[in-house]
């Protein structure tokens, strides 16, 4: 298993040439492709759905495709995204009738699952299903657009989180989204994240492949 994942968010890629940009910055050596679902209810913005990541499926990405999805009701989409080629789900406990039951649910469709964390989300929605989860995201901005500084609170969150998956005797992936640069993964990872999304500081520069070598550079420090 790798240490760290690269997950890049596609929500700041090229949405008109979408297929050849995810597949440039997987070349480019990106791990995973992070996919945000914005429903304009949950969050004030509108995205993408299934059909896109079924686009993605069709075109020949074969990498994993981790869907964030930042809707509200949360359970009618998960077996759109499993049919659709997801391998990872996530959703805001908040978003949930059920928690348990959505985490079954996404399992039950065979894919990963997740919880989600905004920056003041209360940990205790982990009670009684962390031994349920794959992966647990923590927003490191508020969630809805891509571009946003990083909230610096984060890392005490990301440290506590660390102890209960650590507690929890579980292979637990931390993922960390929203603000995430060259400039502060390190101290992002020290905190005990190994998944990173990024957006604009991959997709805003020329070549993602030297911003990736970068962040690599920065977590094997
Ligand atoms: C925000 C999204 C993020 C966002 C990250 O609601 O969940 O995935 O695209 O973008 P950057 O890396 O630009 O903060
Ligand atoms: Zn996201």
């Amino acid at each position: 298993k790798a240490k760290y994942l690269i997950a890049p968010s596609i929500l700041s890629a090229d949405f008109a040439r979408l297929g050849e940009d995810v597949e440039r910055v997987l070349k480019s050596g990106a791990d995973v492709v992070h996919f945000d679902v914005m429903d304009n209810h949950y969050v004030p913005n509108l995205t993408i759905g299934p059909m896109v990541c079924k686009a993605l499926r069709n075109y020949g990405i074969t990498a994993p495709i981790d869907v964030h999805l930042m809707v509200k009701p949360v359970d009618r989409l998960i077996p759109d995204f499993a049919n659709a080629g997801a391998s990872i789900i996530t959703f805001h406990p908040e978003a949930s009738e059920h928690i348990d039951r959505t985490i079954s649910l996404i399992k039950e469709h065979g894919c990963q699952a997740g919880l989600v964390f905004n920056p003041a989300t209360p940990l205790h929605y982990l009670d009684h299903v962390i031994h349920k989860l794959d992966v647990i995201l923590l927003m490191s901005v508020n969630p809805g657009f891509g571009g946003q500084s990083f909230i610096p609170e984060t890392i005490s969150k990301l440290k506590k989180v660390k102890t209960l998956i650590r507690n929890s005797g579980r292979d637990i992936r931390l993922e960390v989204d929203g603000g995430i640069k060259v400039e502060n993964i390190a101290e992002v990872a020290a905190a005990g994240a190994d998944m990173f999304v990024a957006g604009s500081a991959i997709f805003s520069q020329p070549d993602y492949k030297t911003v990736i070598e970068q962040m690599r550079d920065e977590l094997a420090k």
